[in-house]
């Protein structure tokens, strides 16, 4: 093992894949949270990685049932967890896209289930979260797919970005709602850089294009460093738009992981874009090993008719993985929930009222309690915004256990309604989703 933080306390990978029924809960189970939530993150076959972001994917499975509640974990299984030793790059040196870490996210997606990493083809997983293989629509995807593609909850589309370490540096694309792809597209930038997120609104794409810039491949993916003189924008196109199309917004130098939502709206001068998003000042200068300065809620107003920028923060707390009631994404959102976090101790949950402008709340779990990303889940398909639950992994240094916990969105300082106790600790991971009961109905 080496010193580097993520090979240490619930950075650690846990060793083997288990199954276990019925877990003990405290509080009460909202009698109709049905479903699942699956989480992805890190956890190297071989023990260690060489950065966090490096490990092989494995997905954690809570399940909500109508007898009780139930717990699995899956690893990713790629050609990385078959041989470790595979370079990213194929012998012609293109990267090999079925080569995936698969450790990112979890997107539900016309009828599947997908491990997500940003250099790679999502990974399509089965109902028991085994391993079906890769997907590339068909033949017709020949980029990397993002973590973070944006579902329109309208149109059922998904739009997405990929990267790459050769020019054409990035491409957008959309696919339809039964998941064929209908439209893809290189998009001119400077330089090859890392590209984590994007934004949907009603009628456009943001594209982030920021100074985290790929310096060299390593064996599994690309390296990247803080550069002062690739410059920052945020990019706007017309859903389904071109190269052409893109206008670009020159904003101050920042690293942006996660955009929590974005929106369209009449400013003063006439229409603008809101980029709500979790900024960095600056990410990865002396090494991408540490991720200070901090991070905090910022919002950049693009004003389409003048072509300019004004950005500023929202609040002071240091945040992270932001999320929204995604029924509404591209909508204007008033909530947003996020992880906060005191020096490198994250532990509390925190939501902000976007639109409203009262003060965030939130709930702090206590010394040594450590939050995940907060997932919303709807009371019912037509519920208003605040009506559901957030869903949340925390860790508890003191017992090397995980629960999951069960907030009602609307009443987050009250503390959880329900904590699951799970049957092993589950790593310091990335993201989550929450699939609805009515795909189970086939089991
Ligand atoms: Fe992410």
């Amino acid at each position: 093992m080496t010193g580097s933080f993520h090979s240490r306390g619930n950075y650690a990978p846990v060793a083997d894949e288990i199954d276990a029924a019925r877990l003990p809960v405290t509080g009460a189970v909202p009698p109709s949270l049905r479903g699942r939530y699956l989480r992805n993150g890190p956890n190297p076959v071989s023990g260690d990685a060489r950065h966090w972001f490096s490990g092989d994917g494995m997905v954690h499975e809570v399940r909500f049932s109508h007898d009780g509640v139930h717990y699995r974990n899956r690893l990713v299984r790629t050609p990385w967890t078959v041989d470790p030793t595979l370079p990213k790059l194929a012998d012609d040196g293109s990267p090999d896209l079925t080569r995936s870490l698969a450790n990112t996210n979890v997107l539900q997606f016309a009828g599947s289930t997908f491990a997500l990493e940003e250099n790679s083809l999502p990974y399509r997983l089965g109902d028991a979260l085994e391993t079906l293989g890769p997907w590339d629509m068909g033949g017709r995807l020949s980029t990397a797919m993002s973590a973070h593609p944006k579902l329109c909850p309208a149109t059922g589309e998904l739009h997405f970005i990929g990267y790459a370490a050769t020019a054409p540096y990035l491409w957008y694309h959309v696919a339809d709602a039964t998941g064929v792809l209908r439209h893809s597209v290189p998009v001119t930038v400077p330089g090859p850089t890392m590209i984590h997120d994007m934004g949907l609104t009603k009628s456009h794409v943001v594209l982030l294009d920021l100074p985290v810039v790929m310096t060299h491949m390593t064996r599994r993916q690309p390296s990247f460093a803080w550069s002062d003189d690739y410059g920052a924008r945020l990019g706007v196109l017309p859903r389904g738009g071109t190269d052409e199309d893109v206008r670009w917004f020159e904003i101050e130098p920042c690293y942006v992981f996660h955009v929590a939502n974005c929106f369209e709206r009449d400013g003063t001068n006439g229409p603008e874009i809101v980029v709500d998003a979790v900024r960095f000042p600056e990410l990865w200068r002396e090494s991408s090993q540490r991720f200070a300065p901090p991070s905090v809620m910022w919002r950049f107003t693009l004003d389409l008719a003048t072509g300019r920028a004004i950005e500023g923060a929202l609040d002071s707390r240091t945040v992270e993985f932001p999320r929204i009631d995604e029924r509404l994404t591209g909508s204007p959102a008033r909530w947003a929930y996020a992880v906060a976090s005191l020096d490198r101790d994250a532990n509390a949950i925190v939501r902000y009222d976007l639109l409203g402008g009262t003060d965030p709340v939130e709930h702090d779990l206590g010394p040594g309690r450590v939050p995940g990303e907060p997932v919303f889940v709807p009371s019912a398909p037509a519920s208003t915004e605040d009506d559901g639950w957030l869903v949340a992994l925390a860790y508890d240094t003191a017992r090397d256990a995980s629960d999951l916990l069960v907030y009602a969105a609307g009443d987050l300082p009250a503390g959880p309604v329900a904590t699951v106790h799970l049957p092993r600790r589950v790593p310091y991971g990335f993201h989550g989703t929450w699939i609805p009961e009515p795909n189970l109905e086939h089991h």
